[in-house]
């Protein structure tokens, strides 16, 4: 493909219907289900667990999970989400204690593994790190609820980002979340972006695949 990756949120989805909706998205164009995992600690909000995941799973989901973890601590739902079948982990690396051994853990057990970054934190956890990292994320909103505004000094940081992965020579997706959709993506893109998020932009519209066309169409314009 274009080596561009849309992932839709599922915090967006009617949860009533989660798996009649995982699979529109996907016969629809999405490449990756984008799973958010809140605990009313990290974020003030509660969403889903390994549960979840492994029932979309057993209702024959074959698409990469790809798991957003928004917890503290990380370490025991690391585990239950590879026994769930993810795909992807990323975690916020200021809400594990061992944001090394979280990493390993992740990818001892094949899957790909992700630091996450707050609007305002800084990217130096990747200094030391980077070999271990499969996966930067940056949060364009500050994370706990789908359908916010999208920060814009995030820009420059995909770009910060960008520069520091193509430095480690390393192929790392550079995936944004937050407040992203057709009328933005392509600027997100040309920021150094190659992995989108989008919630509410994608499950608030009623004709999926005629959102994720229009983000394709504005990728490749
Ligand atoms: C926010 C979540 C996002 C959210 C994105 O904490 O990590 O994945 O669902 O939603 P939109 O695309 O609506 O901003
Ligand atoms: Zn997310």
């Amino acid at each position: 493909t274009d080596g561009f990756t849309i992932a839709p949120s599922i915090l967006s989805a009617n949860f009533a219907k989660l798996g009649e909706e995982v699979d529109n998205v996907l016969v629809s164009g999405a490449d990756t289900v984008h799973f958010d995992v809140m605990d009313n600690h990290y974020v003030p909000n509660l969403t889903i667990g390994p549960l979840v995941c492994d029932a979309l799973r057993k209702h024959g989901v074959t698409a990469p999970i790809d798991v957003h973890l928004m917890v503290t601590p990380v370490d025991q739902l690391v585990g239950d989400f590879i026994k769930a079948g993810a795909s992807y982990i990323t975690f916020h690396p200021e809400a594990s204690h061992h944001p090394d051994r979280t990493l390993s853990v992740i990818k001892d057990a094949g899957l790909k593994a992700g630091l996450v970054f707050n609007p305002a934190t800084p990217l130096d956890w990747l200094k030391y790190a980077i070999d271990k990292v499969d996966i930067v994320l940056l949060m364009s909103v500050n994370p706990g609820f789908g359908g916010q505004k999208f920060i814009g000094y995030t820009l420059d940081k995909l770009r910060e980002a960008r520069e520091i992965i193509d430095k480690s020579g390393r192929s790392i997706r550079l995936e944004i979340d937050g407040g992203v959709g057709p009328a933005n993506i392509r600027e997100v893109a040309q920021s150094g972006a190659d992995m989108f998020v989008a919630g509410s932009a994608i499950f608030g519209t009623p004709d999926y695949k005629e959102t994720i066309d229009k983000m394709r169409a504005e990728l490749a314009a």
